[in-house]
């Protein structure tokens, strides 16, 4: 059967085949897939805090990932966005009420409360709060500060004494372009920070991802850590008008992206798409293509709520209920992925052991 069903896989033939029925792809080095916490344990805690950060690697990841913007004054703070009202109690702030302001970012216009608007001293006033609070728990709502990258790095290094296996950290510069345009750039508070926390060299136990191209081409001039060229399903680069995702994944894009980075973070359906129904779907070939040109491949993002799960793996009709992610989880591991975001890394963690175990 598993024959058939690789034959099927090869000929970009609808299968039918289950996880167990497909033929495990290897991944680019032969080592056990990564385990990225999405923003933390984004699951269980809201995101990029330090508690996320502890609990993930607490749930064994091998990764903690924080985008990064900036405050008023430079620095690197852990937020997905430089508008922070979805992730923070900053509207309940009278005294931040007129700093609500409406810009334009990577051509969209957005309205709220901005990072770059705040020094770090009046972030550390704000407290954290979930950004899913119809899918997931407001318990931890109102407990934690934002973090700095500094104290991420820190935070890090007193885990780390006490591990034979360091957990490694997976930055992302979050709309790079517009904050080099402000005068705010990323790359050197970046890369001074990672140098002083003693991250040197392509063995350094770091990804620094982007989905903007020019960054990268930027870093990878100046240093020589592993870098992450990510995808979306849809558009292209913010930095890099009328290039596509799409595009990129071709056979040559993927070689031009082996010139400056040294994997790829795609959209998960750029890897699995999804049928008209919503199950999964048949591999496409971007796996295969990108371990050609030499590149690792990590795709996200993976959650073990109904909403977001395939049909097939959901546990009912509840959305914020939890269905079967080791299910989805188990069908990408198989297309020889090198690693996986994930918000819950419980389940991740568990599904890639259980995988290695076989
Ligand atoms: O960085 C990988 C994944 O996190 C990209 O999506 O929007 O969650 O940062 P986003
Ligand atoms: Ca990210």
């Amino acid at each position: 059967m598993k024959r058939i069903c690789a034959a099927l896989l090869a000929l970009m033939l609808p299968t039918g085949c289950s996880a167990e029925e497909m033929v495990a792809q290897p991944t680019l080095t032969g080592q056990a897939p990564i385990v990225i916490a999405h923003r933390g344990a984004s699951g269980e805690r809201p995101e990029h805090t330090l508690e996320s950060y502890r609990l993930a690697i607490e749930l064994g990841a091998d990764y903690i990932e924080p985008d990064l913007v900036l405050t008023k004054d430079g620095i690197l703070v852990a937020r997905h966005e430089n508008e922070i009202s979805e992730t923070t109690d900053v509207a309940a702030h009278p005294e931040f009420a007129a700093r609500k302001a409406t810009k334009t970012i990577d051509g969209a216009k957005v309205t709220g409360w901005f990072t770059e608007d705040f020094t770090l001293a009046e972030l550390k006033t704000l407290r954290a709060r979930e950004r899913l609070p119809k899918l997931r728990s407001t318990d931890y709502d109102g407990r934690y500060d934002i973090p700095t990258f500094e104290e991420i790095l820190t935070f890090l290094a007193e885990t780390n004494k006490s591990r034979k296996n360091p957990v490694g950290v997976y930055p992302e510069t979050k709309h790079p372009s517009y904050f080099i345009a402000i005068g705010l750039p990323h790359e050197a508070p970046l890369l001074a920070l990672l140098d002083r926390f003693g991250y040197r060299g392509r063995s350094a136990p770091v990804f620094i991802q982007s989905f903007e191209v020019g960054n990268l081409k930027a870093l990878r001039a100046r240093s020589e850590l592993p870098l992450i060229q990510l995808m979306d399903g849809e558009g292209g680069p913010a930095d890099a008008p009328g290039t596509t995702y799409a595009a990129m994944t071709s056979p040559a894009g993927l070689n031009a992206i082996a010139a400056y980075a040294d994997g790829i973070g795609p959209y998960k359906e750029l890897v699995i798409p999804r049928t008209t129904l919503g199950t999964l779907g048949n591999p496409t070939h971007l796996v295969r293509d990108a371990h050609a040109a030499g590149l690792k491949v990590h795709p996200w993002t993976f959650r073990r709520e109904n909403y977001f799960l395939p049909l097939g793996d959901k546990g009912g009709i509840n959305p914020a209920g939890h269905g079967d992610l080791g299910a989805e989880i188990d069908a990408y591991l198989a297309t020889g992925i090198d690693g996986l975001f994930s918000d819950n890394p419980r389940e991740a963690v568990a599904t890639v052991k259980k995988g290695n175990a076989k």
